[in-house]
C-alpha cells in the first residue's frame, strides 16, 4: 500500500502544535535513529521526525535488533528538552500514546507491558526505544517501530503481530503516525509542566502487565511476583510470594498469567 507522508508536516502544523514539526521521509535507511541523529548534527531540531519504509538495521532496546520490513511504520521524533526529563516516564508515556491512536483509529484492544512494549493478544505490535548521545547534548531520540501492514518474519510469529493481521486487511500509516505523534507531544509537556501523575495514570488504565503475575529478569538477578503499581520515577513495584516489595527501575518482564477479565 502506498502511504503518503508528505502532506503531514502541514496537517501537524495547522493544528497549533507546540512542536515545529518536519517530516522526513525516506525509503531505506540503516536506522531512523541515525538518520535523525546525522540530520541533528546538520542544523535539524526539535520537531524533526524521520520516517523510513524499511531499515537495515533498526535498534531495539538492549542492543537487540530490530526487524524493520516494508510496510511497518518506523520513525524517530526529536525532542530537545530545555532541562533535564525522567525518560522512564517519557518512556511509558510514549507506549500509552502508541497503544491509544491503535484504540482510537482502529478499534484495537491494545495495552502497554511495562516498560513501554504494545501488546495486542500477548504479541508485541510495537515497541520504543530512546536514546541520546553525549556528543548531541540533551537532544533525545524517540524511536517508535509499530508493525503495520509488514510481514511478521516466520521466526517471530509466536511473538508479533501487526495491525494488518488484527483487521485483516492493510491501513494507511500517515493518520496513525500523525495520531501518534500528537499523543507524545501531549506526554512531552505534561512532562516539562510536571504533570507526571497523568501520565502515569493514563499508563496503568491501559496497562496489560498490572495485577498479573511476571518474571522480570533484571541485571541483578530474576524475581517473580505480581506486578502491583508504578512508582513515581515510572519504575516497576513487583510483590514476591514472601510479601516483599521490589522497585524494579530496568528490566525485561515475562508474563505469567493471563489478563483479568
Ligand atoms: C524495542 O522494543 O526493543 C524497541 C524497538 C524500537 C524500534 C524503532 S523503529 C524506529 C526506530 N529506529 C530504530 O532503529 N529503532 C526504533
Amino acid at each position: 500500500m502506498s502511504d503518503d507522508f508528505s502532506g503531514l508536516t502541514a496537517y501537524l502544523g495547522g493544528r497549533s502544535s507546540r512542536l515545529n514539526y518536519v517530516i522526513f521521509s525516506v525509503e531505506r535507511c540503516s536506522s531512523t535513529q541515525d538518520l535523525a541523529m546525522s540530520l541533528f548534527e546538520q542544523g535539524y531540531g526539535e520537531g524533526l521526525v524521520v520516517v523510513s519504509n524499511e531499515m537495515s538495521s533498526g535498534r531495539g532496546r538492549l542492543g537487540r535488533s530490530w526487524s524493520a520490513t516494508s510496510g511497518g511504520l518506523w520513525f524517530t521524533l526529536v525532542l530537545t528538552p530545555p532541562k533535564l526529563t525522567n525518560l522512564q516516564i517519557l518512556s511509558l508515556g510514549v507506549g500509552s500514546s502508541v497503544a491509544k491512536a491503535l484504540r482510537e483509529l482502529y478499534g484495537i484492544k491494545a495495552v502497554v507491558k511495562w516498560p513501554n512494549d504494545v501488546l495486542v493478544n500477548e504479541k508485541k505490535i510495537s515497541g520504543v526505544l530512546i536514546e541520546g548521545r553525549k556528543s548531541l547534548g540533551t537532544a533525545l531520540f524517540i524511536g517508535v517501530g509499530v508493525n503495520v501492514n509488514n510481514e511478521i518474519p516466520e521466526e517471530l510469529k509466536d511473538r508479533a503481530i501487526s495491525v494488518k493481521e488484527v483487521l485483516t486487511h492493510q491501513v494507511p500509516r500517515a493518520p496513525l503516525l500523525a495520531k501518534i505523534l500528537q499523543g507524545i507531544e501531549e506526554t512531552y509537556f505534561k512532562l516539562l509542566e510536571e504533570k507526571t501523575e497523568e501520565i502515569l495514570k493514563d499508563w496503568r488504565n491501559l496497562s496489560g502487565t498490572l495485577e498479573r503475575k511476571v518474571k522480570v529478569i533484571t541485571e541483578n538477578g530474576v524475581i517473580e511476583g505480581v506486578a502491583i503499581d508504578v512508582t513515581s520515577d515510572g519504575s516497576l513495584i513487583v510483590e514476591d510470594p514472601a510479601g516483599i516489595k521490589h522497585v524494579i527501575y530496568s528490566g525485561d518482564v515475562i508474563h505469567l498469567t493471563q489478563l483479568p477479565p
